[in-house]
C-alpha cells in the first residue's frame, strides 16, 4: 500500500507525540510492506512564527491531497495574548473547517492494565468503553462573535447556531456507529435551555425512524457529566455538540486514566484528520515525559479507520497492551512500582515489542 501522511506536530508536546506516532508508522510500513510518505508542515504557534500565520496555505494543501493527516497539538503561552482568530487554536479550526471534518470521534476505554489508575472505584470503572461522536464544524464554535463597547460597558458575544442538515449529518455517523456496536445512543443536548438544542433533539429523534433497532436516549449535558462520572457503563456511543463534545471528552478521558491516553478520529468530506485529544501541555514540553499513548493510538485508528489496515492497527496495540502489563509507564500513569521512563523511553519499549512479536512470524515464514 502507497500513501501519503501529512504530520502537524505542532507545539508544546505536540512534536514529541507525533515523533512517537512517526515511528511507529516508520515499523509499520517497514513490516508489511507499505510505503508511508510522511511530508511534515508547520501548524499553530510554530506556523505563526514561521510565515505569520496558524495554517498556512502550503500546509493547506498539503493536508487537502494527502491520504491522511496526523496532528499533535497547538498552543502555548507565547501565543495566548493573540486576539481570538489569530491563534495557533484558529489554525485547527480553520483546518477542520476547510476539510469540512465534521465527524469527531473519540474512543475512550479503559485498558486492562490500567484498571487501578481510574479515579473511579474498581467496580464502577468495571466497563468503562465508550466512543463520543463530536460534531465538529459547526456550533460556537463557528457561530457569529464579536466584542463590543458601547456607553462604557464592554460586551462580547458567541453564538450557537445548527441547521438540520449539520445535525443529520452528524447523527447519522453516530447512529451508524451505535449499529456497529452496542445499538445503544446517547444523545446529549440542553434543550430545556438552548432553541439549537431544541432542533438537535428534534432532528435526532426523527432520524431515529431509519433506524429501529437502535436504543436511543436524550440526556441533558449536566446530567450526562455527572452520569459519566457516576455510572459511565450505561454509556456506548454518545453523539453531542462541538463544544458539549469538547468538555465531556476531557472528562471521559480522566476516568481511564489520563488525557494523555485518548485518540481521535475527525471525518467528513476531506482527508480524515487524526490526533489525540490532550492539547500541547507546556509545562511538559521539552522534558520528554508526555504520554505519547493517545498519538500512538491515533496512528492505530489511521490505519485501520483510514487504510483499513486492521491486522497492523492489533499489531502494535497488542504490543503496546504487554508494555503496560509490564509496568513501563510514563509519569501520569503510574502506579508503585512501576517503571516510571520518559516518552522517548516507552516509544523505544513499545517498537521492541512489536518487533519481537514478529520474530516467530519471520522464523516460520509467515505472510508479513
Ligand atoms: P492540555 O491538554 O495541554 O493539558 C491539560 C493537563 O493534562 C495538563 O496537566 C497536562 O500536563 C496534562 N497532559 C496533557 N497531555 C498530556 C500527555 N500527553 N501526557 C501527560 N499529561 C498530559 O490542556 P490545557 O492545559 O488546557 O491547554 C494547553 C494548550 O493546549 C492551550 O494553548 C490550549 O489551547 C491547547 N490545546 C490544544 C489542543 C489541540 O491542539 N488539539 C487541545 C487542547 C488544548
Ligand atoms: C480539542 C481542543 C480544541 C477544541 C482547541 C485547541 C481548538 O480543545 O481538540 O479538544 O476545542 O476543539
Ligand atoms: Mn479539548
Amino acid at each position: 500500500m502507497k500513501k501519503t501522511i501529512v504530520l502537524l506536530p505542532g507545539d508544546g508536546i505536540g512534536p514529541e507525540v507525533i515523533r512517537a506516532g512517526a515511528g511507529i508508522l516508520e515499523d509499520t510500513a517497514h513490516e508489511f510492506g507499505h510505503q508511508f510518505d510522511l511530508l511534515e508542515y508547520p501548524v499553530g504557534g510554530k506556523a505563526i512564527d514561521a510565515a505569520g500565520a496558524p495554517l498556512p496555505a502550503e500546509t493547506l494543501d498539503a493536508c487537502r491531497s494527502a491520504d491522511a493527516i496526523l496532528l499533535g497539538a497547538v498552543g502555548g503561552p507565547r501565543w495566548d495574548e493573540r486576539p481570538i482568530g489569530q491563534r495557533p487554536e484558529s489554525g485547527l479550526l480553520e483546518l477542520r473547517q476547510s476539510l469540512g471534518l465534521y465527524v469527531n470521534l473519540r474512543p475512550v476505554r479503559l485498558l486492562d492494565s490500567l484498571r487501578g489508575i481510574s479515579p473511579l472505584k474498581t467496580e464502577r470503572a468495571a466497563s468503562i468503553d465508550l466512543e463520543i461522536v463530536r460534531e465538529l464544524a459547526g456550533g460556537i464554535y463557528f457561530g457569529a462573535r464579536g466584542h463590543e463597547r458601547q456607553d462604557g460597558v464592554e460586551r462580547a458575544h458567541d453564538t450557537e447556531s445548527y441547521t438540520t442538515v449539520e445535525i443529520e449529518r452528524i447523527a447519522q455517523f453516530a447512529f451508524a456507529r451505535a449499529e456497529a456496536r452496542s445499538q445503544r445512543l446517547t444523545s446529549v443536548d440542553k434543550a430545556n435551555v438552548l432553541a439549537s438544542s431544541g432542533l438537535w433533539r428534534k432532528t435526532v429523534n426523527q432520524l431515529a425512524a431509519v433506524y429501529p433497532r437502535i436504543q436511543l436516549d436524550h440526556m441533558y449535558v449536566d446530567n450526562a457529566a455527572m452520569q459519566l462520572v457516576l455510572a459511565p457503563a450505561q454509556f456506548d456511543v454518545v453523539l453531542t455538540s462541538n463544544m458539549f463534545g469538547d468538555i465531556l471528552s476531557d472528562a471521559a478521558a480522566a476516568l481511564v486514566g489520563s488525557i494523555g491516553l485518548v485518540p481521535s478520529m475527525s471525518c467528513g468530506t476531506g482527508a480524515p484528520l487524526f490526533e489525540p485529544i490532550h492539547g500541547s501541555a507546556p509545562q511538559l514540553a521539552g522534558k520528554d515525559s508526555a504520554n505519547p499513548i493517545g498519538a500512538i493510538l491515533s496512528v492505530t485508528m489511521l490505519l485501520r479507520e483510514a487504510f483499513g489496515l486492521a491486522i497492523e492497527a492489533e499489531w502494535i496495540e497488542q504490543a503496546l497492551a504487554r508494555v503496560l502489563e509490564r509496568g513501563v509507564r510514563t509519569p501520569d500513569i503510574a502506579e508503585p512500582g512501576s517503571n516510571v521512563v520518559g516518552t522517548s523511553r516507552f516509544t523505544e519499549a513499545l517498537r521492541g515489542e512489536m518487533q519481537a512479536d514478529l520474530e516467530p512470524a519471520e522464523r516460520y515464514g509467515w505472510g508479513v
